[in-house]
């Protein structure tokens, strides 16, 4: 079911748009583009004129009335219209069928399953959907002469770090403690090994640390199937009133007040963040970014800015620390200024007051509210 939302389109305050418009030319092939990240670069692709095509399962996405709702609203926010491809990357066949049909110059690549609880119980479903799910996508790339990629991976990679704040030197692969990170690891190691064995590939590798907030419009952001696993998309559903209270992960780490540190990132300056990569991934080679904001904020410090942002009351309760948890992590983004040009613009308060617009505005996200007596995802 889909939510009904055409009366809550409206004017947004204008975003700053920072990013150059990138020499490199022709069609961005976007997989999993109706996903929380994808959707929001394929908006900021399309405000820069570029050709887009997006393929996507939907297994994480709501379907819309003819394409799934996320990009519908890209469209409506746009003007513009999205080629949308309902399809599983691991479906060669049909996957070689697009890029036949459109001329593909890069691939940005998001399609990927990424509960971190879920993966240590389903680790196959992982590593099936996300690393032959890439190998998969090469393939079709290969067969089809494509030799740019720019690959969604994370922070998670660094495992526990040993020095803050991490640079893209940091080992990686030690001590992750997820299948999900895991593939994110192996898929990077993948990625490194196929631009040695082939001179004219282009890989960028971009890190996130922790994306949230939500378009400036508010009619499109995060929406998590079932309770959310991550923090900020929790805290909201606790202030719209989904969920009664927040649990709080651990009040016992060496930080300032004893939760958890983390570099929370605009989605919307992660989007462009892509955006600034495109000319890189015209360069042959592998090139690794960390894109994150450099400050590190507690769970305790998101709660006060999302209720200042809110005006909502988020009630807590600080229970035990959370498997695979580390008390710090936050990024030295300087390469990616050096190098891309690009640079984490929105704040904290940005990041919350886009949230909480997105969330008081779609109380279910894309989906329409549960049927009477279904008190699923309900407080
Ligand atoms: N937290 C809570 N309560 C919750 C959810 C989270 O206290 O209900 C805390 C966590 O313990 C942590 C902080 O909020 O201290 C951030 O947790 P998130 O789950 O939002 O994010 P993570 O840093 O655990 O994970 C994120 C991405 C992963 C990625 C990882 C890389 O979700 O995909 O960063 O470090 F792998």
């Amino acid at each position: 079911m889909v939510a009904t939302a055409a009366e809550c389109f409206s004017e947004y305050p204008a975003v700053p748009q920072t990013v150059v418009m990138p020499a490199v030319a022709g069609t961005v092939l976007v997989t999993g583009g109706a996903g929380f990240i994808g959707s929001h670069t394929v908006l900021e692709l399309l405000n820069l004129n570029r050709e887009v095509v997006v393929v996507d399962n939907l297994v994480n996405a709501a379907q819309g009335v003819v394409k799934p709702a996320s990009l519908e609203r890209v469209e409506r926010l746009t003007g513009k219209a999205v080629t949308f491809y309902s399809l599983d990357v691991l479906d060669k066949p049909a996957l070689a069928k697009v890029f036949k049909q459109h001329e593909i110059s890069t691939v940005i690549h998001f399609a990927a399953l990424k509960a971190v609880g879920e993966s240590v119980e389903k680790p196959l479903a992982y590593y099936r959907n996300n690393v032959n799910g890439t190998i998969a996508l090469l393939d079709v790339m290969e067969e089809c002469g494509c030799k740019s990629l720019i690959f969604s991976s994370s922070a998670t990679v660094y495992g526990s770090p040993q020095s803050l704040p991490v640079d893209e030197t940091h080992p990686t692969g030690v001590a992750i403690t997820n299948p999900y990170g895991r593939t994110k690891f192996v898929i990077e190691e993948i990625l490194k090994d196929l631009c040695v064995a082939d001179k004219e590939f282009s890989a960028v590798l971009l890190r996130y640390f922790n994306p949230v907030g939500a378009h400036a419009s508010g009619d499109i952001g995060e929406d998590p199937n079932g309770p959310p696993n991550n923090l900020m998309p929790y805290v909201s559903q606790v202030a719209v009133g989904r969920r009664p209270k927040l649990q709080v992960f651990g009040g016992d780490y060496d930080t300032p007040d004893g939760t958890g540190v983390r570099d929370y990132l605009h989605v919307v300056d992660l989007a462009k963040g892509h955006l600034a990569a495109l000319p890189k991934s015209a360069e042959p080679g592998c090139h690794i970014y960390n894109l994150g904001t450099g400050s590190g904020f507690s769970v305790l410090q998101v709660i006060e800015a999302f209720k200042k942002a809110s005006g909502r009351d988020i009630p807590y309760e600080v229970v035990a620390r959370r498997a695979g948890d580390v008390a710090s992590l936050y990024a030295d983004s300087s390469k990616a200024e050096r190098e891309l040009g690009w640079r984490a613009e929105l704040t904290l308060d940005d990041m919350c007051a886009s949230a909480w617009r997105w969330q008081s505005r779609n109380k279910y996200g894309f989906s329409a509210p549960p049927a009477e007596g279904d008190t699923n995802g309900r407080a």
